[in-house]
């Protein structure tokens, strides 16, 4: 066995983001960059060598290569076991079911999410601890640390092998075993859904869309969708993964997943229509010519999961990230338990998963999902919706207006200004936070500032604390405004821009978003003064 050290010297750009180190690929493919960040990662962690690690990723452009030095690295420093996914594939809420299922020390995950792949595309690699969930921000400034002092890494000299095979085989001391993405993944839907149920709405007439967009669900829709719930062939449309998503933008929205938004809102439309990401882990839900905000399908969930077996028992609490709308904290009231409100990032609802806390978590960021993984699951959203359906046997919009009656409308949206100068980002924030006193009891037409803060969130289980997690400015009557630089974006700066008013008149439930939140865009523009920092006359994104 022939492990070679290589010399190395650091590179500074290697801090993890919301969701691990996201680069182009060109960064990716700089000569000892991966090797630099797979290494911090061993050094970082204690007690893996002779465990399992689980490895899989999206499949975009670059995985595979990645895949196999990520092997002989592993083998190098002595992990005792790898489960990788056939052909490098596992969407990121599957490989949470693996490494929870085979009880593995942790796992790499290979993934960009929802940015663009290709040679100009965008690559990304995070870890995840033995609760299947991303890995806690100790752990991930511990890589960071690592990463600026790495004077060395460890690989071992052998062939590159097949992923395309189930197969189990050795490299130098250490095992691999390809295993089937799906499968893991598939049985554990099966144990939360009533596959039966959905399975008779699916034959009865009841007509869906699923858009894959060239992305890692396309296998996993196809095999639960088409042929475990017998939809019809066609049911999945953009189910062949490609390394660089047909070009498209794996980011289900109605921007680009506009594919599926044609045919919901075109003639002959089916009753219900969903879309995922990149890696899997997001959602979007769709009725006929009917859009469902990734906050009130939180909302929706929680107050039907009664309907659910896997929940049928209840669930002991809710979890939402801070700019995602209050929608859900109505639910969780009524049914008598607590939510959360928790910084963006999936890794923040990990201790409350594990404590018992919360069952269900969702972000607006069209991210859904519950304690079964550790990460957000978007085909798990998908199929709890059917799951709903299936049992209401209402259509989607009915069953939203319904719930807005119940509870009043959080009429939400976020603006994203995308690929803005950091600097000039950075100056628009640092301005916000300058002016938290002056705002104070300020009025705006019919709106006056109750609060202005920046969110800091103390974790209830492990009591550690994460500052300057968006800056918040709340009015007496429950609207917000929300204002927060992207975590996730690999050029410039994205600024959100989170919108948010509560209506409890269902009168006035009609009235389109944009218009209902018109004087809180306005004043988020005299606040901020947007368009000069970001030098745009409106956002690139609307969701
Ligand atoms: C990823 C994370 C989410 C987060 C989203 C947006 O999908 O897993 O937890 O909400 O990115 O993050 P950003 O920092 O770009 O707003
Ligand atoms: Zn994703």
């Amino acid at each position: 066995m022939n492990i070679r050290t290589v010399s190395t010297t650091p590179f500074p750009d290697q801090k993890p983001g919301t969701s691990g180190l996201r680069k182009s690929v060109t960064v990716f493919q700089q000569p000892h960059y991966l090797e630099n960040f797979v290494q911090s990662i061993f050094d970082a962690l204690e007690g893996y060598q002779d465990q399992t690690l689980v490895l899989g990723g999206d499949g975009r452009y670059y995985n595979r290569q990645a895949i196999q030095t990520i092997l002989k690295m592993a083998a190098a420093n002595g992990v005792g076991r790898m489960l990788v996914g056939r052909g490098g594939i596992l969407s990121t809420p599957a490989a949470s079911a693996v490494i929870r299922q085979y009880q593995a020390f942790g796992g790499i995950i290979l993934s960009a999410s929802h940015n663009p792949g290709g040679p100009d595309g965008d690559f990304g690699i995070k870890y995840n601890i033995t609760n299947g969930g991303p890995a806690p921000e100790k752990v991930t400034e511990a890589i960071y640390d690592r990463s600026k002092v790495i004077n060395s890494y460890k690989i071992l000299d052998v062939a590159d092998i097949n992923l395309d095979k189930l197969a189990v085989l050795r490299i130098g001391d250490m095992t691999v075993e390809v295993i089937d993405p799906v499968e893991p993944y598939a049985r554990l839907m099966e144990s939360l859904f009533d596959f039966a149920k959905i399975r008779q709405l699916l034959q009865s007439g009841f007509r869906m869309c699923m858009d894959s967009l060239h992305a890692v669900t396309g296998p996993y829709a196809v095999n639960i969708f088409e042929q475990r719930l017998g939809a019809p062939k066609g049911t999945v449309q953009n189910g062949v993964p490609l390394e660089d998503f047909g070009g498209g933008h794996p980011d289900p929205n109605l921007v680009y997943a506009h594919d599926l938004v044609e045919v919901l809102y075109g003639d002959n439309a089916p009753d219900f229509g969903a879309a995922s990401d990149g890696d899997g882990d997001r959602n979007m839900i769709l009725g006929r010519k009917f859009f469902v905000t990734p906050s009130d399908s939180l909302a929706i969930l929680t107050a039907n999961a009664h309907l659910v077996p896997g929940y049928k028992n209840g669930i002991a609490g809710v979890a939402r990230s801070m700019p995602t709308s209050e929608a859900v904290d109505r639910v969780a009231e009524k049914l008598g338990i607590e939510c959360y409100e928790t910084p963006t990032g999936w890794k923040f609802f990990g201790n409350l998963l594990d404590a018992g806390k919360a069952t269900l978590c969702g972000e607006e960021s069209f991210g859904t999902g519950s304690n079964h993984v550790r990460e957000k699951d978007g085909l798990w959203a998908v199929l709890f919706w059917l799951n709903i359906l299936a049992v209401k046997g209402e259509s989607v919009e009915q069953i939203v207006r319904d719930h807005w009656k119940t509870y009043g409308r959080n009429f939400y949206s976020r603006h994203d200004y995308e690929e803005v100068d950091s600097q000039r980002a950075n100056e628009l924030m640092t301005r916000l936070r300058n002016s938290f006193n002056e705002l104070q009891g300020k009025q705006f037409g019919n709106y006056q500032v109750k609060y202005a803060d920046d969110f800091s969130y103390t974790d209830p289980v492990d009591s550690s604390v994460s500052k300057n997690q968006g800056i918040r400015i709340g009015f007496t009557d429950g609207s917000r405004i929300v204002f927060r630089l992207s975590g996730t974006g690999t050029k410039g700066a994205t600024l959100r821009v989170y919108l948010e008013s509560y209506e409890p008149d269902a009168s006035k439930h009609d009235i389109e978003t944009q218009t209902a939140l018109k004087d809180l865009i306005n004043i988020a523009e005299e606040i901020a003064q947007i368009r000069k920092f970001t030098e745009r006359e409106t956002p690139t994104v609307i969701t």
